[in-house]
């Protein structure tokens, strides 16, 4: 694609090459989880590849919260569910999920700019990402696959964003316009299915929410398997105005 900045799509973590912005998405639920983090209130969140990192950065005013399968890990504060993040004054959050956390840690190490999109901050995630650059939304996917609900994420965010597109962003394009509500895709999800089985059935109806938050998780810095994020409007991103609603930070489950 010759001239202008381009749009692709990596359907897994591993297919990202070297890029200028990267959009993390784990829809299901790693990115909505953190974005519910930062419009709660979380300063800062820690993003860790490991169960061991998470352990390492146990300290007063950190809030640790991860998945194992779904369910959370054994003496953390807090599963991966963003229904289950409550309003704080400040503080930091440590994420460590199965897939998520480490795609938003490797893709910092491949891109200038790392940010995290979800349904839920979707139209705030378009005026944060920079204008006339490369561009490629990156699947966390599961294990290693490809994941429905990420796809059809990747499909909207690209739908909102000028340049060329690659096969990928083409076929994400279609495949999210195919659908006529982010609830189908999500809930058809294998994903979905896992969610269902452990009893986090709520959390597939919260992460399909569109544009309810304004929050735009941005890498800061990584080092060690660890990445720090905080919110974009800090880094003087793009002005964010996505209606009442979402500057009152209206998350339902
Ligand atoms: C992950 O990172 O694999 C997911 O966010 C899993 C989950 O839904 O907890």
């Amino acid at each position: 694609m010759a001239g202008g900045p381009s749009i692709d799509v990596a359907f897994t973590a591993t297919e990202l090459a070297r890029t200028q912005v990267a959009v993390v998405v784990d829809v299901l639920r790693a990115s909505s989880t953190l974005v519910a983090a930062l419009a709660a209130g979380y300063e800062r969140l820690l993003c860790v590849d490991s169960i061991e990192a998470a352990w390492g950065l146990r300290s007063p005013g950190r809030t640790l919260a991860g998945e194992r399968g779904c369910r959370r890990i054994e003496g953390f504060d807090l599963g991966n569910s963003p229904g289950e993040i409550a309003p704080v004054p400040g503080g930091e959050l440590v994420l460590c999920t199965t897939n998520g956390t480490p795609a938003i840690v490797a893709a910092a190490a491949r891109a200038d700019q790392v940010l995290v999109g979800s349904l839920l901050n979707l139209e705030a995630l378009a005026a944060a990402i920079p204008r006339g650059v490369d561009v490629t939304v990156v699947c966390a996917g599961t294990d290693g696959r490809f994941a429905l609900e990420d796809a059809y994420a990747a499909g909207r965010i690209v739908a909102l964003l000028a340049g060329a597109r690659s096969d990928a962003a083409l076929a994400a394009e279609r495949l999210a316009g195919a659908y006529g509500s982010p609830l189908i895709p999500l809930a058809e999800s294998a994903d979905a299915a896992v969610l269902r089985s452990t009893g986090l059935e709520a959390d597939i109806s919260c992460c399909a929410q569109e544009s309810v938050l304004p929050a735009v998780p941005v890498v800061q810095s990584v080092r060690d398997g660890i990445a720090v994020l905080h919110d974009s409007v800090h880094e003087g991103g793009g002005a964010v105005d996505v209606g009442a609603d979402a500057v009152a930070g209206t998350l339902t489950h």
